[in-house]
C-alpha cells in the first residue's frame, strides 16, 4: 500500500500543467521561453496572469492531493512523506523528460494539507519579500526559511528536519535563480 501511494504522488506531481497548458491552449513550450521552467513563475513571464495563475493552481494542488494520499487509502503514512514523491515528480517528471519545475508551488500544496496555519504564514512572507524585492525565487527561497523557523518555534522536529532539507533542495534548484540576483540579470515582476 505504501508503495502504490508513494508511486500514485510521483506520478501526480509529473503532471506538467505549464507544458499543458502553454501547448494546449497558446501553442507554446515554454521550456524554449523565458527561463525554460516549468513551473508557475515562468507561465506568468511567458504567457501572463491567467496562464500564470491556473498553472501556480494546478502546481499547488498536486501537492496537496498528493499529501492526502494516505486517508484516501487509509494509511498510516505520514502527510509530508506522501506529499514528497509529488514535489520530486514535478521537479523531475517522467511526462516531460524529467525536466520541470522548482519544487516551490507543489511544496506549498503538501504544507498547505500538512499545517494550513503555516502555510498562511508563509504565503505571508512570500508577498511580503516579494512587495519589496520583486524577486520570486528569492521570495520563495526565504518563505522557505521562514517554514524552518515555524518548525523550531513549534517544536516539531520532523518538519524542522524536513524543511531543513527542502531548503537545501531549494538552493540547488535555484542556483541559477541566484546567481542571477548577485549579478542583479534575476527578472522581477512588474505586476507588484
Ligand atoms: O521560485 C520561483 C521559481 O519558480 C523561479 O522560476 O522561472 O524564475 O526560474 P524562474
Amino acid at each position: 500500500m505504501i508503495a502504490i501511494i508513494l508511486l500514485l504522488s510521483y506520478v501526480i506531481g509529473s503532471v506538467p500543467f505549464a507544458l499543458i497548458v502553454g501547448k494546449v491552449f497558446y501553442d507554446v513550450d515554454i521550456r524554449e521561453h523565458g527561463s525554460g521552467n516549468l513551473g508557475g513563475t515562468n507561465t506568468f513571464r511567458v504567457l501572463g496572469k491567467k496562464a500564470g495563475f491556473i498553472v501556480t493552481i494546478s502546481d499547488l494542488l498536486k501537492g496537496t492531493l498528493a499529501a492526502a494520499l494516505p486517508f484516501f487509502f487509509d494509511s498510516s503514512l505520514p502527510i509530508l512523506v506522501a506529499g514528497i514523491p509529488a514535489v520530486i515528480g514535478h521537479c523531475y517528471p517522467v511526462f516531460a523528460k524529467f525536466k520541470g519545475g522548482k519544487a516551490v508551488a507543489t511544496s506549498a500544496g503538501v504544507l498547505l494539507f500538512y499545517a494550513p496555519l503555516m502555510f498562511c504564514l508563509l504565503i505571508a512572507v512570500f508577498f511580503l519579500v516579494l512587495y519589496v524585492t520583486k524577486y520570486v525565487s528569492l521570495s520563495s527561497l526565504l518563505a522557505c526559511a521562514a517554514a524552518v523557523i515555524y518548525g523550531i518555534v513549534v517544536r516539531d522536529v520532523t518538519l524542522t528536519l524536513v524543511m531543513v532539507a527542502f531548503l537545501l533542495f531549494l538552493l540547488y534548484r535555484h542556483r541559477a535563480n541566484i546567481r542571477r540576483i548577485i549579478a542583479k540579470t534575476e527578472p522581477k515582476v512588474k505586476w507588484l
